[in-house]
């Protein structure tokens, strides 16, 4: 047996999902004609306070085709320092957008509005203006850190009084908003408010396969579907990967709590057995510091255990869909074995 806690991105489909795929409604969407994409756009532009929703491949593009739309060539776009369209979308803003990127210093993943304030500069000649304020919530980088929806609200609106739009990069907000059931649609709303545009992904802690989207206000999105289309991102007959999206918001969104659970287990063990665990999880993810952390990842991935090195003395563990409570005490007994008798290979 093995359980794969490198990232809530390598679920697998499940049978009921694979069913609604197979039987989705589709059309050309480049036309506007897939029903299941429009219902899906429709459906989650509602859920996020906003008037339309794009589908797009990736959680990259959403962010990117965010930028693009709420910036000109020349501008500067806002970030906390550990964002994912600084680290982890391979310098996409700099080409797509042609913008310039100014990280602000947070405390895992999460900024003050001081330091916001303080960034934007007054207008100069001299100086590229900021026009895009952007927050990551879950903070990935941040630990899985959820920054709560008043927090959110006075950042933006600092960044608001300056001048700028607001984007929340919310690959993971369903995470943000983990919560017995009736809870969720409210905390979304109050998540989603302060932000001119939303990206969320469903390819991640819900389970599909493909699939993110882009939400906002009706003034923006038909310049969104342009970049899209410029991007190389206008799909067709893609109804069957919207339907997976819409099933597992049906189906996996309420289930999000038990990956917050069983991250804390994880954690609790962890911290037990004596590894240096970073600050408890507020989601689904567990890091902990060691010496050497690819040479560790090596060696727990043959105890059966797959861990992601961040840097060379960071490990990042996720809890998802296809980690239920077996996959944890095996991964904490893998991490006590190794804890007691390093295998052959260790630092
Ligand atoms: C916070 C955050 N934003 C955006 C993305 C990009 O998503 P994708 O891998 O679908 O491009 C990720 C991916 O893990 C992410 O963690």
């Amino acid at each position: 047996m093995m359980v794969d806690l490198r990232s809530d991105t390598v679920t697998k489909p499940t049978p009921g999902m694979r069913a609604a795929m197979a039987n989705a409604e589709v059309g050309d969407d480049v036309f506007g004609e897939d029903p299941t994409v429009n219902a899906l756009e429709a459906r989650v532009a509602r859920m996020l306070g906003k008037q339309e929703g794009l589908f797009v491949p990736t959680g990259t593009m959403a962010n990117q085709i965010a930028i693009r739309c709420e910036t000109e060539p020349g501008d500067e776009i806002l970030l906390e320092a550990d964002a994912h369209p600084f680290h982890y979308e391979a310098g996409a803003a700099a080409v797509i957008s042609g913008v310039t990127i100014r990280l602000l210093q947070g405390d895992r993943g999460v900024l003050q509005p001081d330091v916001v304030r303080d960034a934007v500069r007054a207008p100069n000649v001299h100086h590229a203006p900021a026009r895009l304020f952007c927050v990551e919530n879950t903070a990935n980088r941040g630990g899985g850190t959820v920054i709560p929806a008043e927090h959110v609200a006075k950042l933006c609106a600092v960044a608001r009084d300056a001048g700028l739009s607001c984007h929340l990069d919310g690959a993971r907000l369903w995470n943000a908003v983990a919560a017995p059931g009736a809870e969720i649609a409210r905390a979304l709303l109050a998540q989603c408010d302060p932000f001119d545009t939303v990206s969320v992904c469903f390819s991640k802690g819900l389970g599909a396969p493909v699939g993110s989207m882009l939400v906002g206000p009706s003034r923006l999105m038909g310049r969104a579907r342009r970049f899209r289309k410029m991007l190389g991102g206008g799909m067709r007959q893609v109804g069957i990967l919207a339907a997976a999206c819409d099933y597992a918001l049906d189906h996996h969104l309420p289930g999000l709590l038990d990956d917050s659970t069983r991250a804390r287990r994880l954690w609790e063990g962890l911290g037990a057995q004596g590894w240096e665990v970073e600050r408890a999880p507020q989601s689904n993810m567990v890091y902990f510091r060691t010496p050497n952390a690819p040479n560790l990842a090596g060696r727990m991935d043959a105890r059966g255990v797959r861990c992601l090195a961040l840097g060379w003395d960071r490990i990042r563990l996720v809890t998802h869909l296809d980690v239920d409570d077996a996959g944890i005490q095996l991964a904490l007994d893998a991490f006590a074995a190794e804890h007691a008798e390093p295998s052959p290979g260790a630092p």
